[in-house]
């Protein structure tokens, strides 16, 4: 068994965070969520809602590469947290046939972690390489010819006694996931031959996952429920699941279990979720860019230390969503509340000279 990756395709990263205190519903990944998630996640093409081009250009793809009996070009999937990538993962080996090895960037800090996941390989196997944005430059000089011409280069020995030796290894498939496109070497983004960036999903397809997972944990919920949940669920399948399960609780101790419209919407103004889908933590941000900062640009740091979060996290997990939705922008100067934000936040703009 290779062991140099730790954990396996189902275990998400939780994200650390400098708060103590309660976590946003955006940002908190519990060991309860990772449950729901591995059982929630689709296992085919078929099963996977939305993404539609994505999903029929890996259907032709998969197809393809079955026919000729060769593996699937490496593909890389990039887009916000919780939108299906890892899942995307399990589904193109599933649909392949091929056995599935999992590891993530920071989990691979030596080239001999690498040499080793890579000398473990079969013929078609998949790799998949989370926070792939995350390995260090000497790994990843060793994957480059792995990538493109299924060998390795070891060095073998220190000092002058020192040699390298060519390894060939077998044709298999590399799936990278990043959050952070922009953080890609060019090079290695260069060697995946399949590139894909996954989308918010609409309200339409988030009630259809809704109902599907609700129907797999055997929750009663009605069609106006499962757009309710859907709405406010910032386009994220992750949310959408998490917000289903927080209304189902709430259902079984007020509305004996069955979510309807009404319960769904009480529900989520009982945790705190706003229409838009914004929790407390986006609205502690929203408020420090329209109140504290006036709607001036600011820059990330400083948004970090208003709001007491990391910096990371705002830029992963936060703002891509703001962004999305017209509530902040980016300027060169840093973000900005838009008049969209203090619309909704029910704050009066400053007044333009
Ligand atoms: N297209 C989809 N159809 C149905 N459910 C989905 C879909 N995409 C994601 N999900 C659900 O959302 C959960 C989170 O998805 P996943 O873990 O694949 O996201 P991710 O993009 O890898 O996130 P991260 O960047 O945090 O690793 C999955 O467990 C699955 O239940
Ligand atoms: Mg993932």
């Amino acid at each position: 068994m290779w062991e140099a990756g730790k954990g396996d395709l189902f275990e998400d990263n939780p994200r650390p965070s400098r708060n103590a205190g309660p976590r946003s519903v955006t940002a908190e990944l519990t060991a309860d969520d990772l449950d729901v998630d591995r059982t929630l996640r689709p296992k085919t093409l078929d099963d996977y809602c939305g993404q539609e081009r994505v999903r029929e250009n890996l259907r032709v793809l998969i197809q393809a590469a079955r026919a000729r009996n060769e593996p699937l070009d490496h593909v890389i999937f990039s887009g916000p947290p919780g939108l299906g990538k890892t899942t995307l993962a399990g589904v193109v080996a599933n649909e392949m046939g091929a056995k599935l090895h999992t590891t993530s960037g920071p989990a691979i800090e030596r080239t001999g972690d690498l040499a080793a996941i890579l000398t473990n390989l079969e013929e078609g196997d998949i790799l998949f390489v989370d926070e792939i944005h995350r390995l260090n430059h000497q790994v990843e000089e060793v994957l480059y010819p792995a990538m493109e011409d299924f060998f390795l280069d070891i060095v073998i020995g220190k000092g002058p006694a020192a040699r390298s030796i060519r390894l060939d290894m077998p044709r298999f498939t590399l799936v990278g996931a990043t959050t952070r496109t922009g953080l890609l070497t060019g090079p290695l983004r260069d060697r995946f031959g399949i590139s894909y960036r996954l989308d918010y999903y609409s309200v339409d397809e988030l009630a259809r996952i809704v109902s599907r997972s609700a129907r797999i944990l055997g929750v009663d919920i009605d069609s106006q429920g499962a757009a309710e949940i859907a709405s406010r669920s910032r386009g994220t399948p992750r949310l959408a699941n998490r917000l289903l399960k927080r209304v189902r609780d709430y259902a079984q101790v007020k509305a004996e279990g069955s979510i309807s419209w009404e319960v769904a919407s009480e529900a989520l103004a009982f945790f705190e979720i706003d229409e838009m889908g914004l929790d407390w933590m986006d609205i502690k941000i929203l408020s420090a860019l329209t109140k504290t900062f006036r709607g001036r640009p600011v820059g990330l740091t400083t948004i970090a230390s208003a709001v007491g979060e990391d910096p990371s996290s705002l830029e992963d997990v936060y703002e891509p969503y703001l962004l999305q939705s017209g509530l902040i922008i980016r300027t060169p100067q840093g973000r900005q509340a838009t008049s969209l934000a203090f619309e909704h936040l029910g704050v009066v703009p400053p007044a333009t000279k």
